[in-house]
């Protein structure tokens, strides 16, 4: 008898880098258990899954559309499947509206794939399931860099969001496992290890099992640090309520955990900010910010914007555009608040006009552009070591700076995973072009 030929899969993932790591975990586990191999071709695939996102209204939207589609496209017998976080939050009410989907995993529940491909309809949505001791195969999208996940869940109740629901309470991973894990992934060549976590920067607070052990983020940094062959280290996302003086001293002084902060501000108005129970308040945030920026002069620092949450005064907009003034992040996410089920916020009787959110995005973005261009014109001519990790589809080599800034050159494919100096000759907005010099 021949081996049998092995099946194909097609994945599309949505949302954040933590499901980018979930799919790099059900990839795995489909291919040692269950002998699959992925495909880009929708129509030779015997399985089709997405990974999908909760966070905002459109992610969802986005599921039912691309599922409809896939459902038309899918050669016979193929199945499809859902998992992540908007499994979690809708259940078997995907099985209602989408009666072909054979099965349905919640995010919290990755390592029941293999037992979801083999029943006939399988739904399983446990938040409460703990995966925090867990060990996948190995699968990695990437040569040269390696997410690592430090914790599971989320223990806040900001009252806008919807993940403590998808993906369940916070419990840490044992640091003996991240350690392991991450210096395979850097013996196998990733030499930037990303650590992932809703609250990185509350890592320790309990771990499985309520096993006592007194470890903190910035221990555990120190910790993967000491691994030889590591020589990047990022994370998020960090809370700008954990940022103490511990924490950002030894983001500052700790040579190979690199020089970008991604601080979540949500909104500038400290009003805001309580209606959101995000725990700190305006000034708490620029202090933390502006001392970082004092700290370590070329430290970039991103940050997450919520437009338009219920009750936002014109006031606490200005707040918020205040707050960007001062701190000039050098990358901003903004949406505009999107109300979601199992939220305290979607309760909120004073939600803010669709208009009056998408004409503060605008102003918002107005303003951002102004920061980036004065930002862009600061990096001509200055030469940054840059670990080129990607040779992208337009022919150029893209890489990261230590600060993140994101450097592209022309060169050989020979210089992916070796860290080049590059002189920037052409600065834009997102994305800095340059030459290598020696
Ligand atoms: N744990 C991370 C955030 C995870 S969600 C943190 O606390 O920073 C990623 C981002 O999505 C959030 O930072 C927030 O800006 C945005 N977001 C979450 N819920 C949202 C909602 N209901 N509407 C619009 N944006 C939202
Ligand atoms: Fe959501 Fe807040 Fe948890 Fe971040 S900290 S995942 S925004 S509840
Ligand atoms: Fe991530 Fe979206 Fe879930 S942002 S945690 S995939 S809701």
């Amino acid at each position: 008898m021949g081996i049998a030929e092995a099946k194909k899969l097609y994945i599309e993932t949505l949302g954040c880098a933590m499901n980018v790591r979930d799919s790099e975990h059900i990839i795995a586990e489909l291919g040692d258990k269950e002998n699959y191999v992925l495909t880009n071709n929708l129509q030779e695939a015997d399985l089709i899954l997405v990974n999908t996102c909760s966070v905002r209204e459109k992610p969802v939207s986005k599921l039912f559309s691309e599922i409809g589609k896939y459902n038309l496209q899918k050669k016979e017998g193929a199945k499809i499947g859902v998992c992540g976080c908007t499994a979690s939050h809708l259940g078997k009410e995907i099985f209602r509206r989408a009666p072909y989907v054979s099965f349905v995993i919640g995010a919290r529940n990755v390592s029941k794939i293999s037992t979801a491909v083999n029943t006939e309809k399988f739904l399983s949505v446990d938040t409460d399931y703990d995966e925090s001791t867990y060990a996948f195969g190995e699968y990695r999208n990437s040569l040269y860099k390696a997410y690592v996940n430090i914790s599971i869940g989320c223990d806040k109740k900001c009252t806008y969001c919807i993940v403590p629901q998808t993906r369940g309470d916070e419990i840490s991973i044992p640091a003996d496992l991240i350690v392991n894990e991450a210096r395979k992934a850097a013996q196998n060549g990733a030499k930037e290890i990303f650590l992932l976590g809703q609250n990185v920067n509350n890592y320790g607070r309990r771990f499985s099992g309520n096993v006592e052990r007194s470890m903190d983020f910035s221990d555990l940094l120190n910790l993967i640090s000491e691994i030889p062959e590591v020589e990047r280290i990022r994370f998020t996302s960090p809370h700008p309520l954990h940022m103490d003086d511990k924490f950002l001293e030894t983001f500052a002084n700790n040579p190979k955990v690199c020089k970008s902060m991604h601080m979540p501000l949500q909104s500038g108005s400290t009003h805001i900010l309580e209606q959101m129970k995000r725990g700190y308040s305006k000034e708490w945030f620029l202090n933390r910010a502006l001392k970082l920026r004092e700290m370590i002069p070329d430290v970039s620092i991103s940050t997450d914007i919520i437009v338009a949450f219920p009750g936002e005064s014109e006031a606490d907009f200005d707040d918020t555009l205040d707050v960007i003034r001062q701190v000039k992040f050098e990358q901003i996410f903004a949406f505009k608040y999107s109300p979601r089920p199992l939220t305290k916020a979607a309760e909120f009787t004073n939600q803010i006009d669709a208009e009056i959110g998408s004409a503060r995005l605008e102003r918002l973005q107005l303003l951002q552009d102004e920061i980036l261009d004065e930002i862009a014109a600061k990096h001509l001519n200055k030469t940054y070591p840059v670990y080129i990790d990607e040779l992208r589809n337009s022919g150029f080599l893209a890489g990261r700076s230590d600060n993140n800034a994101l450097v592209q050159i022309k060169g050989d494919e020979s210089l992916l995973g070796q860290t080049v100096n590059i002189k920037v000759t052409n600065p834009k907005r997102l994305s800095l072009y340059g030459e290598i010099v020696l």
